[in-house]
This record gives C-alpha cells, sequence and structure tokens, in this order.
C-alpha cells in the first residue's frame, strides 16, 4: 500500500497544518544551506495555488523543551518569505491562545510559520495534549519534514491521530521514491558509495545494500576499520579496533554474494591535524600497499583510488553516496569527496542518489549539488530508512 499524498486530498480554503524540517545551520543568524527550504517549497506553492493556507510547524535545533531566542524560526520566516515571494506571517507561540488566534486571522493563500515546535517538552515525548493543540490549528495535516520523520514526536507522529486526512508532502514522496523504490529495484549496476566515520553506525546499511548492490565503494574513517580487517597498519587514524569482527563479517557476505567490495588501495594521509586552528600537517599518500605508518592518520582517499572509484562511478546506472570520503572541509583533504561528486554528476545516464548530511554537504560544497539526480534533506532519517525502518512519521500518515 501506499502513502496518501497531498494530491489525494482537497486543499481549497482549508487550513492546512503543514510538518516542515526547517533546523537548518544558522551561522551569526544568516542559513548557511537553505536546502531544507528549498525542500518545502513545493508543497507550501501546492497549499495556497489551490485556496489553501498554510499553516507550518517545525523544529529547530535541541531547546531541551524550553523556549530559547537562540532556537527562535524568525530568521527562518523571513528567508521563506524572500523564497516564496510573498508574506510570511511569523507566530510567536505554536499551541495554545496565541496560536490559535493568528491562525484563525489568517486569509486563504496565506503562509504563517509557528514558533518551535521543540519549545514544548511535549513534543519529544509526543505528548497527546500537544498533538491535540496542534489538531486545533487547521482542517488537515501535511507531514513534508522528511529530516524528523524517524521522530515519533508529537508534531511529526501524534498529531496525525487527530487531524484528517493525514497525508504526505511532496518532500516526503519524492524521499521515498528515490530511497526507497528507486534503490530498492535499482537499474544495474548498481554502485554504492559508503563513507563516514564507524562501521559500527553503517553495518545495517552495509548489509542491506549488499543485497542488492553490483558494486560497493567505501571511504571515509571507517575505510579505516576495514584496512585493520584485512590486517593492515593504519597508524593514528580513526577506527574502530571493536568493530573489526563486524567488518570482517561484511567483507566475508560481500564475497559469499559477489558484490564488488572496494576498500581503498591508497589514503591521503597527515602528521597532524588541528581543528581548531584549521592547520593540516605534512601530507603525503600512501603507497599501493595502504599501510599508514605510525605517527601518521589517514584524511581522504588517495589519487590511485579516487581514479578507480571514479571509473566504477562512471559505468553505473544508479548511485547511491551515503558519507563523505574523507574531512573535506579542510581543502587538503578534499580532493577524494569532491573528485567522487564529479563523478555522479557527470554521469547522466545514471540516476544519481546523495542521501545523508555530509554527503550531501560535501556534494554542494563541491560545486554539484544541481546536476545529481536527487539530494536527500534527511541525515538520521536517511540512514534509518536505507536501513530498512519504519520511519514514525511517515507510519503515521494514511494509506491509499
Ligand atoms: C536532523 O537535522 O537530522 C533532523 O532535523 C532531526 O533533528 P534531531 O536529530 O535533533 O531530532
Amino acid at each position: 500500500m501506499a502513502t496518501k499524498t497531498i494530491d489525494d486530498i482537497d486543499l481549497k480554503g482549508k487550513k492546512a497544518v503543514i510538518r516542515v524540517d526547517f533546523n537548518v545551520p544558522l551561522k551569526n543568524g544568516e542559513i548557511t544551506d537553505k536546502t531544507r527550504i528549498y525542500g518545502a517549497l513545493p508543497t507550501i506553492k501546492k497549499v495556497i495555488s489551490e485556496g489553501g493556507t498554510a499553516v507550518l510547524l517545525s523544529h529547530l535545533g535541541r531547546p531541551k523543551g524550553q523556549a530559547n531566542p537562540k532556537f527562535s524560526l524568525e530568521p527562518i520566516a523571513k528567508a521563506l518569505s524572500e523564497e516564496l515571494g510573498q508574506a510570511v506571517v511569523f507566530v510567536p507561540d505554536c499551541r495554545g491562545e496565541i496560536a490559535e488566534k493568528a491562525v484563525a486571522e489568517l486569509a486563504p493563500g496565506s503562509v504563517a510559520l509557528l514558533e518551535n515546535v521543540r519549545f514544548y517538552a511535549g513534543e519529544e515525548k509526543n505528548d497527546a495534549e500537544l498533538a491535540q493543540d496542534f489538531a486545533k490549528l487547521g482542517d488537515l495535516y501535511i507531514n513534508d519534514a522528511f529530516g524528523t520523520a524517524h521522530r515519533a514526536h508529537a508534531s511529526t507522529a501524534g498529531v496525525a491521530e487527530y487531524l484528517k486526512p493525514a497525508v504526505a508532502g511532496y518532500l516526503i514522496e519524492k524521499e521515498l521514491a528515490f530511497l526507497g523504490d528507486k534503490t530498492e529495484s535499482a537499474e544495474k549496476p548498481f554502485v554504492v558509495i559508503l563513507g563516514g566515520a564507524k562501521v559500527s553506525d553503517k553495518i545495517t546499511v552495509i548489509n542491506r545494500l549488499l543485497e542488492k548492490a553490483d558494486t560497493i565503494l567505501i571511504g571515509g574513517a571507517m575505510a579505516y576499520t576495514f584496512a585493520l580487517a584485512k590486517g593492515k597498519t593504519v597508524g593514528d587514524s580513526l577506527c574502530e579496533p571493536d568493530a573489526i569482527e563486524t567488518a570482517k563479517s561484511a567483507l566475508a557476505k560481500a564475497e559469499e554474494l559477489g558484490v564488488k567490495f572496494l576498500l581503498p588501495t591508497d589514503n591521503v594521509i597527515v602528521d597532524s591535524l588541528d581543528f581548531d586552528n584549521m592547520t593540516v600537517g605534512n601530507v603525503d599518500a600512501t603507497g599501493p600497499d595502504g599501510n599508514i605508518p605510525d605517527g601518521w592518520e589517514g584524511v581522504d582517499i588517495g589519487p590511485e583510488t579516487t581514479k578507480v572509484y571514479v571509473e566504477e562511478i562512471s559505468k553505473a546506472k544508479t548511485v547511491l553516496m551515503n558519507g563523505p570520503m574523507g574531512i573535506f572541509e579542510i581543502e587538503a583533504c578534499s580532493k577524494g569527496s569532491f573528485a567522487i561528486a564529479k563523478a555522479c554528476a557527470e554521469n547522466q545516464d545514471a540516476v544519481t542518489i546523495i542521501g545523508g548530511g555530509d554527503s550531501v554537504k560535501a556534494v554542494n560544497e563541491a560545486g554539484y549539488g544541481d546536476k545529481v539526480t536527487f539530494i536527500s534533506t534527511g541525515g538520521g532519517a536517511s540512514l534509518e530508512f536505507l536501513e530498512g525502518k519504519t520511519l514514525p512519521g511517515v507510519a503515521a500518515l494514511e494509506q491509499k
């Protein structure tokens, strides 16, 4: 069965409570990445163009159930208004008298963004009273917060019990299509690129994707745990000695299933890494044996590995990237991640899907965000979805 969407309901003259994920990165009050705002636009535009009213709920950060101006959504209302080209009413509370009065005054076609739902402790506890208060704000519920769909909170799940119809917005629909259908029945060759710090964080995804992929390319710090499993030395690299057996079992499963499971054969290594001052020590590449000497740590895939990985990506018909290849925030350690992003963008014959926080940031920073097929707005949510878990924010919605 498929989840009901915004296309299955009547919006005219209706007040739609829309849960969006405007948990965007802010630096000195400025939004540094608007991907999640862009992602919510199609649903908001659809509601207002059909003569409905958009009543937006979101969280920002983790204010721990307390009102805190540091986590106010007010700057986001301003940014959203610029993107929509129309006024967005900012409402300084998300429940009770202030919220209900402000919503009652909205004319059809207007948009309001209510203050941070996490200013109430009941949000993260999925409190029924809070969910009922949210339900009082409209005639129907749309969840479009894919990034928060892995949380069973009052505004992502609870409210759907009290406010119906309860349907998915276009962003959730698209995320489910790309991270779900397009990877479940991927056109082959299906190449998966996995990076990130820990094997233990990604092992469920690795095991699941081993069943579907033709090739898996490993990068990021988790590659050093795999290197240990292969009997190599990793110097001072970030790794998980406790996860060596887990890594070995993934290698064995790959062999059993005939999946090409590639690990870096060379690495960019540094002899010091000072994050505070953002300076990097000597940069070198390990030789083809891939062993990293003591006193050095791996921070990126090396040039030989990059060449091999790029070649694999160029032959793919479906590519899924989750996790960067190294510490791409530092220029000397960014070449691998950026080359992989470029290879994804250049393979226009493939469906290229970038799923999850840091890899999205790497692709955007490399300048290829608009050249890949799909960029997920979910960090933890995309990982949990790829693991095959049910997302409570989706499960709470009605079925067709
Ligand atoms: C995210 O950024 O991953 C989502 O907005 C969820 O935020 P959370 O991890 O604080 O629940």
